[in-house]
Parts: C-alpha cells; structure tokens; sequence
C-alpha cells in the first residue's frame, strides 16, 4: 500500500473483549512497528469494564514484549491507548466519549478524523451508532472524516440485516460503512484476484469449456471453544456461508472489473451473487447437507460431541459442518458445479480453492483411456499452507510410456520470505486510507442472505428435506456431503 493514512484516533467497542486483545490491537501494533499507522494516531478503547488507561495498556503489555520488540518500543506505542468506560446504551457515554475525542484530537495531532470499530454483540451495533450520531459523532464537518467498521455477523437473515442497514444508514453514508469480512484481508484471498486478472494465460480457460467444477473448502480442527453463546445461534451457515464461502466463490467466479476501484470491484461481486441459482424447498437435500459433530477422536485423545460442549444444548439443532452445491446461472459458468464445504471438528485445518479442470478429450496413449489421466487441478491454499499448486501428468524416466501426476508447488514463505501481513493489519490501514475495495456493500451482504433465505426458512420449518447428520469429530465430516459429489460422479479432495 503507498498512500499513507491520514491522522486519526481509533476507537474500539467492546474494547476489554477477545477480538481487540487477540486481532486489533496486535495487527496495530504490528503496522506501528513498520511504520505504516499515520504519523499522528491514538487508540481509544471503550467497553462497560471499569478500567483506567493504566489498566488497559497494562492488559495488552506482556503481548507486546512477546512480539521481541524492545520495552522502548512496546511503551512507545502503548503511549497512544487510552481507555474510557461506560454503558453503551447511556447517551451519557457519548457526550463523555466526544469531550474525550476532541481532548485526544488537540493533544495528539489527529485532525478531529476518526475510525469507530464496532467489537461488540452484533446487538448493541445499532445502539452504539446512533449513540455517536446523536452526539454528533458520525458527521464529517470541516474535512474531517468519520468512520464505522462493523464486524460480522450482519445480521441474522435477510430481514435483519436490511433492518441494520437502515438504522446505520440513519447515521452514516455508505461511504462511511466498512463491513468486515477478514478473509478478504487475507493476502492468499486477494491474490485470488491477481491470479486471474494479472495473468493472461487462466482467463482464457476460466470457464465452462474448461473448468469441470470448483471446491472451496474451509475446514477446522477446533471445536465450538467458548463461543457456544454466539455459535448456538448462528451455526456454521451464517457463521461461515454468508460471508466467507460466498465471498471466496464471487471472487472465483466473478466477471473481471474495468478498474480496481472499490465499487467497479464491488459491482462484479454483486452481479456474480444475482446469478447464483436460487435454492428451492423441492429436493434440497440434493443440493445442500448439515452435520453437526458427536464425539469422537484426533491425535489418540478423546474429542466431546457439540452437544456436550460448554453451554451447547444437550438437544441442539445447530448445524456444525454444511457441504452445498452451488450453480452459477451466467454464460461463464452455466453447467459448472461449485461445492462449498465448511465444518469444525474436523481431520484437518485447511483452507482452499480447487479448480479442477476438464479431462483430456481422447487418449492418444495406447492402452491408456482418457478418463485415466488425471485432469489438472490448480488449488489457492488460502491458510495454513500460503500458496498456489498446479497437478499436471509427466512422463516418468525410463524407456516406457509411464506417467505420474506431479505437482507445482508455489509457497509465499519460500517466495517472499516474509510473514504474510494478518489480515486486520491490511483491512484497519484501507479504512484509514478509505479503500472499501475489500469489505462488503450493503448490496453485497443483503444478497448473501438472499441466497441462504430459502435453506434457512427450510431448516427452520423442515428437516425431513435435509436432516441433521451426526459425523465423528475428528473425521472427515458427514457421510452425505460425499454423495453430493458422488451423485455427480465426484469426490471431495482429501482433507
Ligand atoms: N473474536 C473473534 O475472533 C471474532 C472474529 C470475527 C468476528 N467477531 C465479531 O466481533 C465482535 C466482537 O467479538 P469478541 O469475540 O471480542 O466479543 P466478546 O469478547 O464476546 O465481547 C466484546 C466485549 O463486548 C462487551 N459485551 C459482551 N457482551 C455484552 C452484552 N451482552 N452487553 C453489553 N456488552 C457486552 C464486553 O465488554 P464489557 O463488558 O467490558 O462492555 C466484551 O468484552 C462480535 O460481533 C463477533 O461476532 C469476532
């Protein structure tokens, strides 16, 4: 990135909470550390706690030391945090936070701009908005900006998250909304877009005359952990298919931009959604499968079922894995399957792309028939492993026709050499530069609830169509989500 952000203050609700001590203070850290936050910044963080600006950089200390900086260093950046206290649904916060605000602005040279983030329940976002609004906090007077990052979950289906829309909208322009979905701040996700489009030998055969089908694939060892609260409500649907799996699918599959603006980009992304072939109640089952976890086993040592995890209903209905397939009804992809998987409690963490590519049309190998030969698979390792590969067939030394796929490994690590940068570190500096290139428009959330509506009134009203199935924790997730593809004479990738 060379533009360099503007001055600003951040402010963090729900600042005492595991995402601020886990992703936002570290990733701002870590751009201090390279230099890349704005000459002039403070953090400010806000929650109901009752902690004093000693306390909260305290809380934050011990990490920074383990980051092998130098205690000048730690101190340095720990200098510009700060903390304010109260409830959030009191309009005495506000007033209180906007003495705070213009107090932090004169004394630390930030020009009055400033970034909200929102890290608090989803249920308190509208409250806090027109918290802000009401203190005159969201208004942009004097060249001065005022911005809100709102994290996922948006919303809870279609009708909530048109109903958050507004009341952000009450207060706040779009151009002033950065919805958050990190896996876009990814690097390995926007090199997804690179890949295509800086690259001109895939876009030729970047549709249907080539392609046989995609599969994206998110999957997790970890189990539910401590969010049962949050998870119990949302399931692996709305936690993972709303925003992520969609998201990595529009960037698959998406018709390439003119420009590399936010909105021409935004644009392509939303038409791609429009596209997708609605789900209907008539034999969902055959397009769409839920499991959720029982007990089971990884590395010898026993795993509990779902429900039998700290505040799981013991009779939950909370699906924990869902595999779907997916048409994308446009000139590009007519006939192309893409299968979506993402479920926890599985054999293995990974994060991928696989496009696997038509077989040859005729063996010119003796014995050897067409469909024996593998068909190449280009995979985008998204995370743990950073990279890109490519299986080919090769023939193998000797005086023999004999041949072995192989494949082509590409590895941002051996690459680069340097960490790939987390994704918030990327996402908090494009909102200080105001880049909405990779956060998601209104459009472009209320479409990826359109797309899950049907299966969420289905599985709300009916689970005769598409059952809750129970799959091993520790395994490879439910046996039906390996007929989807078998059905279509496939099989998934091995995890
Ligand atoms: N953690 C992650 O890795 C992650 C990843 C993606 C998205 N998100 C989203 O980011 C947001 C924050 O996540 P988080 O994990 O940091 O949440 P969290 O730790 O559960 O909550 C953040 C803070 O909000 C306040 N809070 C919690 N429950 C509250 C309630 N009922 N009423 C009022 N205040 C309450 C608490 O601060 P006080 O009690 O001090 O006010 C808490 O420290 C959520 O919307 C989550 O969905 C989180």
């Amino acid at each position: 990135m060379e533009v360099k952000p503007d001055p600003c203050g951040v402010v963090i609700f729900g600042a005492s909470g595991d995402l601020t001590h886990r992703k936002l203070v570290p990733a701002l850290f870590e751009q201090f550390q390279r230099r890349l936050l704005p000459e002039t910044f403070f953090i400010l963080g806000c929650a109901r706690s009752e902690l004093d600006d000693q306390v909260f950089r305290d809380s934050f200390r011990q990490y920074l030391l383990s980051r092998e900086v130098t205690a000048g260093a730690a101190e340095e950046f720990l200098k510009h945090v700060y903390y304010l206290s109260g409830s959030y649904e009191d309009n005495a916060l506000y007033k209180r936070l906007s003495e705070r605000l213009t107090e932090l602005s004169e004394q630390e040279w930030t020009a009055g701009n400033c970034l909200y983030y929102l890290a608090t329940p989803p249920s308190l976002y509208t409250t806090i908005v027109s918290g802000l609004g009401l203190a005159g906090l969201t208004s942009q007077e004097s060249g001065r900006w005022a911005r809100v990052v709102v994290e996922k979950p948006f919303g809870h289906d279609l009708a909530s998250s048109r109903k958050l829309d507004s009341a952000l909208h009450q207060w706040l322009s779009e151009e002033q909304i950065y919805r958050i979905d990190h896996y876009l701040g990814k690097e390995t996700v926007q090199n997804i877009f690179i890949l295509r489009f800086a690259n001109a030998i895939f876009e030729p055969i970047w549709n249907r005359r080539y392609i046989d089908h995609v599969q994206i694939t998110v999957a997790e060892t970890l189990g539910v952990e401590n969010r049962a609260g949050y998870y119990e409500q949302a399931g692996a649907l709305r936690d993972m298919f709303q925003n992520h799996m969609l998201e990595m699918l529009s960037l698959v599959a998406m018709e390439p931009p003119a420009t590399f603006e936010a909105d021409r980009h935004r644009d392509e992304k939303v038409k791609l959604l429009r596209s997708i072939r609605p789900f209907s109640d008539n034999g969902l089952g055959d397009w769409l499968v839920r499991g959720q976890y029982a007990a089971g086993a990884a590395q010898e040592q026993p795993l509990p079922a779902y429900r039998q995890e700290k505040g799981v209903n013991a009779e939950s209905q909370t699906e924990t894995y869902v595999a779907m397939k997916v048409m994308v009804d446009n000139w590009r992809w007519q006939g192309v399957p893409f299968y979506l998987r993402s479920g926890k409690r599985l054999a293995k963490q990974v994060s991928e792309i696989a496009i696997t590519f038509k077989s040859v049309p005729h063996s010119m190998f003796g014995k050897i028939a067409p469909e024996r030969l593998q068909p190449n698979v280009l995979t985008l390792k998204i995370q743990p492993e950073e990279g890109i590969a490519l299986t080919m067939e090769a023939k193998r030394p000797g005086p023999r026709m004999c041949m072995s796929s192989l494949t082509l490994n590409f590895s941002y690590r051996d690459a680069f050499g340097e960490r790939s940068s987390n994704a918030y570190e990327r996402l908090l500096l494009d909102c200080m530069v105001g880049d909405q290139t990779l956060f998601v428009r209104h459009d472009g959330a209320e479409l990826a609830w359109t797309v899950l509506e049907p299966v969420i009134n289905n599985w709300q009203t009916s689970v005769d169509n598409c059952p809750l199935e129970f799959y091993e924790a520790g395994g490879d997730g439910p046996q039906g989500a390996d007929r989807l593809l078998t059905n279509d004479g496939r099989r998934w990738r091995p995890l």
